[in-house]
């Protein structure tokens, strides 16, 4: 089994000097940072001294990152909202405006999966619009909302994809697929046309990563996967890299 998890999922490395050097005193704004992937994110930019705007549900897991971010000598400041509530992310956005006036990182990476297959959805339109109005128009407005301040930073916008969004279509996939792969078009677009503003807009295609969302799914259990930090650290390179994308080596050519 360790053989076969390095050989898929080959450990990820990070140099913290390196971490420190490009984001040490930036503001960073990280989506679905209560957990998983997300919270591994603030926790090593926590331990490089960024300035942190936290965004998820849980205002009890973030107030407690923003503790420790302060603590650790870092700005920060949170916001517990629930991102599919359209008043409330118009709010946010706007506090985000007044708020930050430059922004080096947005990391858009809250996101819901839904394993559901569309016959057993018929009564269910909620679980599209839901799945919809997180992963993929929550990441519009907050894109468009930072804008002007990414734009001052010559900043990054960093979306949290899935690999499998880029394979064919599988059964009981088709909510969290469409939101995916409608987010993956959006910020394709948008690479292109904020190359002018000097923003620029990378995808990470994430493969399997054991977080709680994950590991819902009792066949993704005992897989091999990525850690939590991992995925994190694939955030990290990438953002720290001029690639436009991330995929395992394993996709690519899809
Ligand atoms: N894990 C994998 O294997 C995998 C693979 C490919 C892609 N991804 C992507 O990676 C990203 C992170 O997922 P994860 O695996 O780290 O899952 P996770 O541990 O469940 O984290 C998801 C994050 O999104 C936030 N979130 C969920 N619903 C929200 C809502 N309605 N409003 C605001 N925030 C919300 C959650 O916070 P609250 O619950 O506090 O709101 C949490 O911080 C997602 O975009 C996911 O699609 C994951």
């Amino acid at each position: 089994m360790n053989i076969l998890k390095h050989l898929i999922y080959p450990p990820i490395f990070m140099n913290d000097d390196k971490l420190r050097k490009h984001f040490a005193n930036k503001w960073i704004v990280i989506t679905g940072a209560s957990s998983g992937i997300g919270e591994a994110l603030t926790l090593r930019l926590i331990g490089v001294q960024a300035n942190l705007y936290l965004i998820a549900r849980n205002e009890e897991k973030l107030m407690a990152l923003c503790h420790k971010a302060k603590n650790n000598g870092c700005k920060a400041d949170y916001c517990a909202i629930d991102l599919r509530q359209r008043n409330q992310l118009a709010t946010l956005c706007s506090r985000l405006r007044e708020q930050l006036p430059s922004v080096s990182y947005l990391f858009c990476n809250a996101g819901k999966s839904i394993n559901r297959t569309i016959l057993d959805s018929i009564d269910r339109m909620h679980d599209f619009d839901r799945t919809m109005d997180l992963n993929y128009r929550s990441a519009v407005a907050l894109s468009l909302a930072l804008i002007p301040a990414l734009k001052r930073a010559k900043g990054k916008i960093v979306y949290t994809s899935s690999v499998s969004s880029l394979y064919p279509t599988f059964p009981g996939w088709s909510a969290y697929h469409s939101s995916k792969c409608a987010a993956n078009i959006w910020f394709k677009t948008a690479r292109k046309e904020f190359n002018k503003l000097l923003v620029k807009v990378q995808i990470a295609y994430m493969p399997l990563v054991h977080t709680p969302m994950s590991d819902k799914n009792k066949r993704y259990r005992n897989l091999p996967a990525y850690s939590a930090d991992e995925g994190a650290c694939i955030l990290l390179r990438l953002a720290m890299s001029n690639r436009f994308s991330y995929k395992p080596w394993w996709a690519f050519g899809v």
